[in-house]
């Protein structure tokens, strides 16, 4: 079976010069939350890390605190459950890789922290999964628990489609269709895997601007310690 390489979008935060839209972090990080980690974990991520990212540390504590974590051993030797906290990886859905395939069909959902890097044209080819579902051409049957995505390779993927027009209800208001919390998601697993990106390119611009004065004194400095023997 055919599979469609995704088109290049314009993603606004990988110019040079530019930086992650918090806005569209905080929509992503609530798609995330309210759809894919159904299924998905994102287990690199803690939950202070998001703190000035997406959220407030106020509002992510208060988050945290709504999970139960199994913590332990105690002094007794017992695990225990206690109210989640800013240190904490955000929760998975499954204990173990065996609960993860059951409830799917056989199929694994993988841990998202670092899929954007993981497949070929990452963010472009998230987006165009997350958008691409359609029927299958005429006369291709599907088996059960397998969905046709033209881009997925070999066209036959076990995620059902997971968004809907309307699925969320952002707070700001942006109108969720399907390729607007597409995006979003995606701008949110993109920060997920690189949260470092907007530093590094900071330094990367003091870098370039400190060695373009560099540059210039050097050649002033040597004109001037050579002027007496021209
Ligand atoms: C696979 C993203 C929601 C179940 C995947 C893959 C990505 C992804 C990127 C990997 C594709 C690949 O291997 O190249 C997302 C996002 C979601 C979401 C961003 C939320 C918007 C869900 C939900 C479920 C689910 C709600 C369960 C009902 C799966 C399964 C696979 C998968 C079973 C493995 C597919 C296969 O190997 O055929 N997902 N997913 N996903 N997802 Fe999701």
């Amino acid at each position: 079976e055919e599979t469609l390489h995704s088109p290049s979008y314009p993603w606004d935060h990988l110019g040079l010069l530019s930086s992650y839209d918090c806005a569209a972090l905080r929509r992503g990080f609530q798609v995330y939350r309210q759809v894919c980690a159904t299924c998905h974990s994102v287990e690199r991520i803690h939950y202070r890390e998001l703190v000035g990212v997406t959220h407030t540390t106020e509002e992510l504590i208060e988050m945290a605190s709504e999970v139960d974590v199994l913590d332990g051993p105690n002094d007794e030797g017992e695990m225990f459950e206690r109210p989640g906290k800013l240190t904490d990886p955000l929760p998975s859905p499954y204990q173990n890789e065996e609960q993860g395939r059951m409830a799917n069909g056989g199929a694994l959902p993988p841990d998202l922290s670092l899929m954007v890097k993981a497949r070929h044209a990452g963010q472009d080819y998230l987006f165009s999964i997350l958008t691409g579902y359609m029927d299958p051409p005429a006369g291709k049957e599907m088996m059960p628990g397998l969905y046709y995505n033209p881009y997925f390779p070999g066209s036959a993927i076990a995620m059902p489609p997971p968004l809907q027009d309307d699925g969320v209800e952002y707070e700001d208001g942006t109108p969720a269709t399907i390729s607007q919390q597409a995006r979003d998601v995606v701008q949110f697993l993109n920060w997920c895997a690189e949260p470092e990106a907007d530093g590094r390119k900071k330094d990367a611009l003091t870098y370039m601007v400190v060695l373009g004065i560099t540059a210039v004194v050097t050649g002033y400095y040597k004109r001037f310690r050579w002027a007496t023997l021209k």
